[in-house]
């Protein structure tokens, strides 16, 4: 049996109290499910910035009247301490997602992912410490490696930050190990790379790869390739991250504590590939769907070009056995967007 599936019948058995900020998001909103669905006790916390209503609205048509009567929601936003302290109050472990993501969103504008990324972490950081958490785990990125040439990447070899963004997430890794130093608390930061899965927003600026690329074909308008289509990157599907946050929160091993991990897959995909398999996995599904090539343009300040992680570390002190590779992920992720695309 494996870690996940042992930790899932434990926590069914003994249900605990969840506060999930960013609950409104893509990963936030997931963790969410998941925890009503085990029967736990979820707090979630959000400003509604990029997050939707409706991401909520739908999870509660997934769950039973039951479970979602175990949700409490706060509006409210990290940079202000008062809200972080309503949302830790009673809180076992807390799953820090909130933040302004995406690299180029923080090139334009570095003052305001400062703001949500580094002010309102060190604020959640705060009232989890007050409100005497048993852990706080946070989602640190793969943007964190920034000009490490080194493949794939290990946890203790990071290099010089490319972006605002991962300035800002390597920033929370530093002060999360000093309250862990300074005031002996308990965090776990997991470097996530690409994720990707139902709910998460195809549209806007900033939206990531794959729902933009797959809502360009369902929409039938040209997929724009940043680059040569060669630059690759390690996809990771949702139900894997959702698996690390919880092995994390609960783990008693004490050499797990107070360190960050790569979440991911272990297997790197070029865009050309990934762009195929987006193309061949809607048109088996509508073969109406032209079999058109991607637009190429020019690569993208702040980019990495190849991401790969190890993932041995997160393996062997947590117990995490990611379920989901990419082909298996897609498909879940192509069959939300066809029910789910306005
Ligand atoms: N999606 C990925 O591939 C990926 C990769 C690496 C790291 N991450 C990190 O994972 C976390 C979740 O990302 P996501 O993909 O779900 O993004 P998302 O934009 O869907 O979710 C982020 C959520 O945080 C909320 N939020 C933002 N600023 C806030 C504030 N000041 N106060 C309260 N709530 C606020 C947003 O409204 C949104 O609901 C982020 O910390 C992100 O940096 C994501």
């Amino acid at each position: 049996m494996s870690a996940y599936t042992r930790l899932q019948t434990e926590l069914k058995a003994a249900p605990r109290t969840w506060l999930v900020t960013g609950v409104a998001g893509f990963i936030g909103s997931n963790l969410l499910q998941t925890l009503l669905k085990l029967d736990q006790r979820v707090v979630g916390l959000d400003n509604f910035a990029t997050g939707k209503r409706h991401n909520l609205a739908e999870v509660e048509k997934l769950v039973t009247p039951a479970q979602w009567e175990n949700f409490t929601f706060v509006e409210g936003d990290i940079c202000a301490p008062a809200a972080c302290a309503r949302a830790c109050a009673g809180v076992d472990f807390v799953l820090h997602q909130a933040a302004l993501g995406s690299v180029p969103r923080s090139i334009e504008e570095p003052v305001a992912s400062h703001a949500a990324n580094v002010t309102g972490f060190i604020n959640m950081l705060e009232a989890a410490r007050a409100a005497q958490v048993k852990r706080f785990v946070y989602a640190s990125s793969s943007a964190v490696y920034g000009d490490a040439p080194e493949l794939p990447k290990v946890e203790e070899k990071i290099g010089q930050p490319l972006s605002p963004y991962a300035a800002t997430k390597w920033m929370n890794e530093i002060y999360a190990g000093v309250f862990a130093r300074a005031y002996g608390m308990s965090a776990i930061g997991l470097r996530y790379f690409n994720v990707f899965g139902p709910r998460q927003d195809p549209d806007g600026a900033y939206a990531a790869v794959i729902p933009k690329w797959v809502a360009a074909v369902l929409r039938r308008e040209p997929v724009l390739v940043n680059g040569d289509g060669e630059t690759s990157r390690d996809f990771c599907f949702i139900n894997n991250v959702v698996q690390a946050n919880l092995l994390a929160a609960t783990t008693t091993n004490p050499d797990a504590v107070n360190q960050a991990y790569n979440v991911a897959v272990g297997e790197r995909t070029t865009l050309n590939q990934l762009y195929r398999f987006i193309l061949d996995g809607l048109r088996r599904r509508d073969a109406t769907l032209p079999d058109a090539q991607p637009v190429y343009q020019d690569f993208r300040a702040g980019d990495v070009r190849h991401s790969l992680a190890d993932v041995g570390k997160a393996q062997r002190l947590l117990g995490y056995a990611p379920t989901h590779q990419l082909g298996e992920g897609l498909e879940s992720a192509l069959d939300w967007y066809r029910g789910n695309l306005m």
